[in-house]
């Protein structure tokens, strides 16, 4: 399945990876592609809310990979946060040691696409870019992944160009 929103400000885009967070389970994994200030970090910060997980969800530029606990009384899954983009390929993941597991976590990816797949059978892939010739804080999101891990697109504020 595939589907295209428009998300006119960053809170739309934290809307959406709250839509996508509430619907992750353990095991799955999410690629975020797009380029820089794309808004990556903005709905992996959604996601986290979605999931209910413990701590900021901020850039992990520095630290490769960082691990949000699950929330008592939340979902009960726990989010592993990677950035990718100075990671050389995901077998370095392998060899980071994270206390979490990564079966029983959500796993979202920055610059993960051609790398991060393998983590797991299926994935949800969400591409982030600015419109051809935008100038405000639009952003497009394509949605590629299994139907389960894609929000109801009746989204409230956005027109929907190729769903
Ligand atoms: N529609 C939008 N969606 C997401 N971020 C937006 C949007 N419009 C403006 N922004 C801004 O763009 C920046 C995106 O930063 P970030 O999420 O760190 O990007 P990335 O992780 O892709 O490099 C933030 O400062 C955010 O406030
Ligand atoms: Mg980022």
């Amino acid at each position: 399945m595939k589907a295209s929103l428009t998300l006119p400000t960053p809170d739309d885009t934290e809307l959406l990876g709250r839509a996508v967070g509430e619907r992750l389970r353990p095991g799955d994994l999410v690629v975020l592609a797009g380029p820089l200030g794309a808004g990556k970090t903005v709905l992996a910060r959604g996601i986290g809310a979605g999931l209910g997980i413990r701590g900021p969800v901020t850039s992990p530029t520095f630290v490769i990979a960082r691990e949000h606990p699950a929330l008592p009384g939340g979902r009960g899954v726990p989010l592993v946060h990677v950035d990718a983009y100075r990671l050389g390929g995901m077998a370095e993941l392998d060899d980071l040691d994270l206390d979490t597991d990564l079966l029983a976590a959500a796993v979202v990816v920055e610059w993960g696409e051609g790398m991060a797949e393998r983590l797991a059978d299926e994935h949800l892939l969400i591409r982030l870019q600015r419109p051809s010739g935008g100038t405000d804080d639009t952003r497009i999101a394509q949605l590629h992944g299994p139907d389960r891990l894609i929000p109801e697109l009746a989204w409230p504020c956005c027109e929907q160009p190729n769903a």
